[in-house]
């Protein structure tokens, strides 16, 4: 079998390393064939997701680049389409929601190459998010449909796609997480920070409706003003950099720093006194790890996280921050458990299933 795994993004690299793994282990004679498409192309969004979580060299680097939608859409179906021709591969995987997943999705399907999806069927049902628009088509033209919690089952099955394509796998984001645990655990980084376990706020913030406007400057006020009373890291993802480039005047307690290395920012996460984001990826970690989450969303495509785990959402409202503090000392104890198979064996899972289409 000849397998082309499509990647661009950070959390791309993360859901896609141990499925790699477990593919070389389970099938040793398949080809497998990884195309990077450049969208997320620093060395703290890329390369060190490869280094830290052992994924081989690209075999292909498309070098997208930064751009609009169509353009960066555009820009990888029109280079990924000559090497899918010839050899052709029996299966091209793609992961996630991103630009890059859709536009590989699109080209393979459009030269009769079976797709497979990965953490397919999330659904915010907010159709102005670009990842919504993304998830729908690739899902709509995937073959296989590797899902990892109950209601992504619904949604699929509520589109029509035929349940045979469906697969519950579980969560390979948590396999990568798994894998690592003993290292990250081991490494305490935020004494490199000055801070304590259990004792500061963990910030993420990349969305275009929170960033890419005037909300992102109420947020950065938000957290300035609570800092004074639980310190806050915020690694700054570069979409909101560029947009934080005047830099903003903040307080000794609020630190601004450059996007964080895998590890070290399991690190951070496993021993924050709780998290404040809206990336995806971290509600699910978050949620695996039992730290309290707080999501700067209206909405979110992981119900799971605030259903079974630790994730509450706050709504797309910046004063809300505020409560963080407050929220988090009457926080009932409460024993977070995983959702099921997210559980480090997801990809073994895929791996099986790969080996017996081929
Ligand atoms: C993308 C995904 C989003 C995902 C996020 C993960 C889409 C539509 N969005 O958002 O779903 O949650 O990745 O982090 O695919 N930039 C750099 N260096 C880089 C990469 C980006 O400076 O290595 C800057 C550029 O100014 C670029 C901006 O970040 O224009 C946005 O990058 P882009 O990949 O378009 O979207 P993200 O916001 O990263
Ligand atoms: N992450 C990281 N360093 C950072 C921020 C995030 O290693 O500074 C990791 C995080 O642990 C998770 C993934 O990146 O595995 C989430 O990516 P992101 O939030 O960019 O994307 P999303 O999940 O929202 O699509």
């Amino acid at each position: 079998m000849r397998i082309v795994h499509v990647l661009g993004t950070r959390p791309n690299f993360v859901k896609m390393a141990p499925l790699i793994a477990a593919l070389r282990a389970r099938m040793p004679e398949c080809e497998q064939v990884i195309v990077h498409t450049g969208q997320h192309y620093d060395r703290m969004m890329s390369q060190i997701f490869f280094e830290e979580l052992g994924v081989p060299e690209p075999d292909h680097m498309l070098e997208v680049g930064s751009g609009s939608h169509a353009q960066q859409t555009a820009r990888v179906m029109e280079r990924l389409e000559p090497l899918l021709d010839d050899p052709r591969p029996d299966l091209v995987v793609v992961p996630g929601d991103v630009n890059s997943t859709l536009a590989a999705a699109l080209t393979a399907v459009k030269m009769g190459i079976p797709v497979a999806h990965l953490e397919s069927g999330l659904r915010s049902f907010d159709r102005t998010m670009p990842e919504e628009i993304n998830r729908i088509l690739t899902d709509a033209v995937s073959d296989q449909l590797y899902v990892h919690s109950e209601e992504a089952l619904n949604n699929l099955s509520i589109e029509g796609i035929s349940p045979e394509k469906v697969h519950m796998v579980g969560n390979t984001m948590i396999d990568s997480l798994v894998a690592l645990e003993d290292r990250f655990r081991a490494l305490e980084a935020c004494s490199n920070h000055d801070l304590r376990p259990g004792g500061y706020l963990l910030v993420t913030l990349h969305r275009p409706a929170l960033v890419d406007g005037p909300l992102l400057f109420e947020a950065v006020a938000a957290l300035d003003r609570i800092a004074a009373e639980l310190p806050v890291i915020f690694p700054v993802h570069p979409r909101t950099r560029a947009r934080l480039a005047t830099e903003v005047a903040v307080g000794s307690g609020l630190h601004l720093v450059d996007p964080i290395g895998y590890l070290e920012f399991l690190s951070l996460e496993a021993d924050a006194g709780a998290v404040l984001t809206d990336s995806g990826g971290i509600q699910e970690e978050t949620t695996y790890l039992g730290v309290p989450c707080f999501t700067l969303r209206d909405n979110t495509e992981r119900p799971v996280t605030v259903e079974q785990g630790t994730n509450v959402l706050l709504g797309l409202d910046p004063a809300r921050i505020d409560q963080i503090p407050k929220m988090l000392a009457d926080r009932p104890d409460r024993d977070a458990t995983p959702p099921p198979l997210w559980d480090g064996k997801a990809s073994q899972r895929i791996a099986d299933h790969i080996a017996d289409l081929g």
